[in-house]
């Protein structure tokens, strides 16, 4: 018997919330600021912040940065867009850089090919659960005093030199979302040390009002005309997360360890099943990382197989029936930012700044190393034998096309 996402726990903690007749977050005490001080000890930070996405914790962490409009922030050129919109949400311009092949993951390298006079920080993805290497990317940014962003959307309770993944970088931000490593169907958090980055990002989460936590002092709404206000002190948006959400986070975190155990034996099987296989080149572990995979990373030996992942997976779907992702970031980063740029509009019909842009050649790893990569999805709730099935198939398909 394989692992359920969710059972009683999470059913008792449900109804809780709904027999004590309020949904929102509300005030001390309640599931949402519980799980902010349970998840700040488990990550050993100071301020832990829960909001309704993780695309909205990346956005609130730009936001805690408090960057200016036109500021330049550079993000991995292989991660989710979801890293990079929110830099452009918050008025901030995403530069992509070059990754290293073997991971997709920023290069110290391609930070420091695109730093400019107006570079403010960067956001670096610990991608698939892979940690970065945090002491070569720190020291790229301290010289270029570059704040650092890390997004742990996939990577809960990754090491790095035997310290946790989002407690190197200024601010970090994570993921509730149903296929993270726990989750309460859509949320996110971000966490930080520094109070000044833990005040604006809540500014920005929750329309401006300073519902501050851990005893930082809120500000004072003034009387306007002699009229009080209810106090918006700054622009912001509604991303509070609900005590639905917060009653479920909080049960799945007191499950971590559980479901990071089931995740490490779907990820001994994969490795098993295709070590020494070669056609296909294993994850790549920087030194002294503990990964926590969200998903498997494979790729393609090109010396031995000439086909991309996108081949490749076709033909594992139509020989052996199995679906296999193949990476395809890269590609959507050209196509919204090209889209954008012809547009030359946000969402909300505010003019773009002229020079975003992405166009294929900027970035030859990533759009190399993108190309012969394939990912399994490592969800703590897969069966393990449908993952055995899952590698055995592929092996034979790389072996079949190797002869
Ligand atoms: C690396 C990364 N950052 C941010 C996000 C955004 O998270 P969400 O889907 O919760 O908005 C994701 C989502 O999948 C992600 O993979």
């Amino acid at each position: 018997m394989f692992l359920r996402c969710f059972d009683d726990a999470e059913i008792d903690a449900l109804r809780q919330v709904i027999e004590s007749q309020s949904l929102w977050r509300g005030t001390e005490g309640n599931f949402v600021a519980r799980f902010e001080d349970a998840m700040a000890k488990h990550l050993g930070r100071r301020f832990v912040h829960a909001v309704n996405s993780g695309t909205s914790a990346n956005e609130a962490s730009v936001a805690g940065l408090g960057l200016d409009v036109g500021d330049e922030v550079i993000c991995p050129a292989t991660a989710p867009i979801f890293a990079s919109l929110p830099v452009f949400a918050a008025g901030c311009i995403p530069v992509f850089a070059d990754v290293d092949p073997r991971t997709l993951i920023i290069s110290p390298k391609g930070i420091e090919e695109r730093i400019s006079e107006r570079t403010k920080a960067v956001v670096v993805v610990h991608l698939f659960g892979q940690p970065a290497p945090m002491d070569e990317i720190m020291a790229v940014a301290n010289k270029y005093g570059l704040k650092v962003i890390e997004d742990c959307a996939q990577c809960y309770d990754g090491y790095y030199k035997g310290r946790k993944v989002g407690t190197f970088g200024d601010v970090a931000c994570f993921s509730l979302q149903q296929s993270k490593h726990i989750t309460s169907g859509e949320g996110g958090f971000i966490a930080t040390d520094d109070p000044e980055i833990y005040k604006q990002a809540v500014l920005y989460s929750n329309a401006g009002m300073t519902w501050f936590r851990y005893g930082l002092e809120p500000l004072k709404p003034e009387e306007v005309g002699g009229i009080p206000t209810r106090g918006h002190f700054s622009f912001g948006h509604n991303h509070r997360m609900s005590e639905l959400q917060g009653a479920v986070a909080l049960v799945q975190l007191s499950k971590i360890e559980k479901f990071n155990e089931a995740r490490r034996k779907l990820v001994q099987i994969i490795e098993e099943e295709l070590s020494g296989c070669e056609g296909i080149l294993l994850a790549h572990r920087y030194p002294d990382t503990v990964p926590n995979y969200w998903a498997y990373p494979i790729q393609i030996n090109t010396e031995a197989i000439n086909l991309t992942a996108k081949e490749f997976s076709r033909i594992c779907y139509e020989r052996e029936g199995i679906s296999v992702g193949y990476y395809h970031e890269v590609n959507y980063l050209e196509f919204v930012f090209q889209k954008a740029q012809a547009e030359r509009r946000t969402p909300f019909g505010y003019p773009l700044p002229e020079h975003v842009e992405y166009r294929l050649g900027m970035c030859p790893n990533a759009e190399e190393a993108a190309k012969r990569t394939l990912v399994i999805l490592t969800h703590h709730a897969t069966d393990p034998e449908k993952i055995r099935t899952q590698a055995r198939a592929i092996r034979r398909v790389a072996e079949s096309l190797m002869s």
